[in-house]
């Protein structure tokens, strides 16, 4: 049976280990964007295309035909996993998604030493193509006659353009869930690959983004770049004869499953075990991936400046900065990882005492700690150098009803929360440092009432609407 509405993204909804001994064990996949979608997703007839991304992902697919894991009754909703060449993925995922397209939009480089576009990356820019053309495929052979097809993201820019020459009856939309990036830095990319990202995404027919900024800086990059005619009122991109609309759906946070989950057993037990730990201190909190542009390094310099600045808060606070492993194939994140240590350790030398632990830092995922975490938040720190909403800044005031938000102003959530939070530039660390300050001193009246608002915000666009409000741009 072919597909009214299929979505597809990179990571999938599941994931497979392999152990040992070769059992095969599925556990749900984690991440901002599949968490939004696993949560509309479930009990839909939806189809979900995703790639297999590890050996137990390749394993799993390989067992079942057509890569169709429902069919070989995996209790994963209705999904077909790409089991795309080790090779292919890995240049596709690593070398261009997270290395080049990543780091456009979150203006990542260091431009004296990258990017570096020469024969290595041509050959991983033809693996990106065919990564794209593999779900485009799948897309158009799963897909019914008219049927809305959703593509998400970086990974998938080319495949919206792809699709349609194969495919001209569908429907079908792109999102982007990072910031985009200005022309100026856009234009770092090779003109020929600039224009194949840009047209690929115009293969659609609508474009969505996560906050007016992003909208306007793609299409500034369609203007500057493809001189496409862009109506920037009507939101509208018109190129060779197409004509692309330009949607800004702020995906926001089902507050009623979030607290709900956050009230289970296991999040209660991480709450005792963390408040033993802590005591009655202050609590500043930080929960991100460990990944370039969440600015951890800053983040945690800050709250060295903070502590050098105010003696008086000396053992009367404690920073929890949770960071998880992401993307370790990468040699910069590995990096990153080793300079967040090393920056935890000097604050802990400077200033921990017998019966003070300024900080705790934990680099194990543990999502139920998370959750305790956001639970006894009074400060929580997000302060990417750029970010395309950010859930967490979301996640916090709704677990909290009494935390201060420190909020970088380059984080698409700004936009929506800008208001009630206390809103730093990234790179200013005395600013942030200051703002942590001030968040911890703040009345009680003023966080309660401004929290409640950012509840108000956080909660506006819950993933099912979010997910709604595109597939009602398609009809
Ligand atoms: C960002 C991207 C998502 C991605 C997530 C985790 O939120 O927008 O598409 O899934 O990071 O990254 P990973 O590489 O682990 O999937």
């Amino acid at each position: 049976m072919s597909s009214n509405v299929l979505i597809a993204s990179n990571r999938g909804p599941v994931s497979f280990t392999l152990s040992d001994d070769g059992a095969l064990t599925m556990r749900r996949g984690g991440g901002g964007l599949v968490s939004g979608l696993s949560e509309a997703f479930k009990d839909s007839d939806m189809l979900w295309v995703c790639a297999a991304l590890s050996d137990g992902d390749r394993s799993a697919v390989r067992l079942v035909p057509g890569g169709r894991l429902d069919r070989a009754g995996y209790d994963a909703g209705r999904l077909r996993m790409l089991d795309i060449p080790p090779a292919t993925f890995q240049r596709a995922y690593n070398a261009i998604a997270n290395s080049t397209l990543w780091f456009v939009n979150h203006l990542l480089y260091n431009t004296p030493n990258s990017p570096i576009f020469d024969r290595r990356f041509r050959r991983e820019w033809a693996s990106y193509q065919e990564y794209n053309g593999a779900f485009a495929l799948a897309l158009a052979e799963e897909a019914a006659h008219g049927a809305k097809v959703m593509i998400q993201d970086y990974h998938l820019t080319l495949a919206p353009a792809m699709l349609r020459v194969e495919r001209p009856d569908l429907r079908i939309s792109h999102f982007s869930h990072t910031p985009w990036a200005p022309p100026e830095y856009f234009s770092l990319l090779p003109d020929d690959v600039a224009a194949e990202v840009l047209c690929g995404i115009l293969g659609a027919d609508h474009a969505g983004f996560l906050t007016a900024r992003w909208a306007d800086a793609f299409m500034d990059c369609c203007a500057a770049i493809l001189e496409a005619r862009v109506d920037r009122a009507a939101r509208t991109v018109t190129h060779e004869g197409r004509t692309t609309r330009i949607g800004v759906h702020g995906l926001g946070v089902d507050g009623a499953a979030l607290r709900a989950r956050a009230a289970e057993p296991d999040v209660e037990a991480r709450l005792t075990a963390l408040r033993e730990q802590v005591g009655d201190r202050r609590l500043i909190v930080r929960i991100d991936r460990t990944e370039l542009s969440k600015n951890i390094v800053r983040g945690l310099m800050a709250y060295s400046e903070f502590l050098a600045e105010h003696p008086e808060w000396h053992g009367k606070v404690v920073h929890l900065a949770f960071a998880y492993p992401s993307r370790h194939d990468l040699p910069e994140y590995r990096e990153y990882t080793a300079a967040v240590q090393r920056c935890a350790k000097e604050i802990e030398d400077a200033y921990a005492t017998d019966d003070w632990d300024p900080l705790i830092l934990n680099v194990n995922d543990d999502y139920p700690r998370s959750l305790a975490a956001y639970r006894l938040a009074d400060v929580l720190l997000v302060n990417p150098i750029r970010d395309g909403m950010n859930l967490v800044a979301k996640e916090g005031p709704i677990l909290s009803p009494r935390c201060a938000l420190v909020l970088s102003r380059e984080a698409g959530a700004a936009a929506e929360l800008g208001a009630d939070a206390l809103l730093v530039n990234p790179f200013d660390i005395s600013g942030t440092a200051a703002a942590l300050h001030e968040a911890l001193i703040m009345p009680d009246a003023e966080r309660g009432e401004r929290c409640a608002r950012l509840r108000a915000a956080a909660t506006a666009l819950p993933p099912r609407l979010w997910l709604e409000e595109q597939l009602g741009a398609l009809s």
